[in-house]
């Protein structure tokens, strides 16, 4: 784990961005991206980077008692602030972890939300592996942001230290890496109005 990384995490949980609640145009946005990828309330879903857990309830109160999402997060206090949101749900578990650490079967989830964390992988390659090995055939990834690429890649060389290099590759390279990863691109949207990818782990059936 990136211990410069969490702890420069850790001192955002109260900041605005990863505390307020979404706005209705952000609510519109997720109930898309959800419709786009094709969720269901039955999936086995992984949401590394939860953060506070605000996208993670959404996906709890949803899934109902027939689902089930492992959320994760590399900083102990977006972790802490996750499980104080999420309560004792029972359908959902938070793990302090980072994605490449966690403990995971092949072949587990439905689907896998990647929201806002996908520039802070380290090693992209290998995180695209472990999506793609713990996902179901047809299984569903999603790198999901509500700001463009451009405007992601700017706003990070202005942050702090431990995330200044954290981008989101240009288009090309990131439909190399997701190819060679086993995904089908099903969509990729990169504009104004946010960024985001949806793929399908081995063929597509569309
Ligand atoms: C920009 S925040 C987004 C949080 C949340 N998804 C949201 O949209 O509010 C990125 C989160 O990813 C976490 N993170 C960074 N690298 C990670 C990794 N390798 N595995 C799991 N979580 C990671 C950070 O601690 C941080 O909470």
């Amino acid at each position: 784990m990136n211990t410069e990384k969490a702890a420069y995490f850790d001192s955002q949980v109260d900041s605005e961005w990863a505390s307020r609640e979404y706005s209705d145009d952000e609510l519109q946005r997720i109930d898309r991206m959800l419709r786009l990828a094709q969720w269901t309330p039955d999936m086995r879903i992984l949401e590394p980077g939860c953060g506070t857990g605000r996208l993670t309830e959404i996906l709890g109160d949803r899934c109902g008692n027939t689902g089930f999402i492992l959320a994760a997060d590399i900083s102990e206090h977006m972790t802490r602030a996750a499980r104080a949101r999420l309560g004792r749900r029972r359908n959902v578990k938070v793990e302090c972890e980072a994605l490449e650490n966690l403990p995971l079967v092949d072949e587990e989830f439905d689907l896998v939300v990647c929201h806002q964390v996908f520039p802070h992988f380290e090693d992209k390659e290998k995180a695209l592996g472990i999506l793609s090995t713990v996902l179901k055939p047809l299984g569903k990834l999603v790198l999901f942001h509500f700001m463009s690429s451009s405007e992601i890649n700017d706003m990070h060389r202005k942050t702090d230290p431990s995330v200044m290099a954290d981008s989101l590759p240009e288009r090309e390279t990131m439909r190399l890496m997701i190819h060679a990863a086993g995904f089908t691109i099903d969509l990729l949207e990169d504009d104004e109005r946010g960024y985001l990818l949806i793929a399908t782990r081995g063929r597509s059936t569309e």
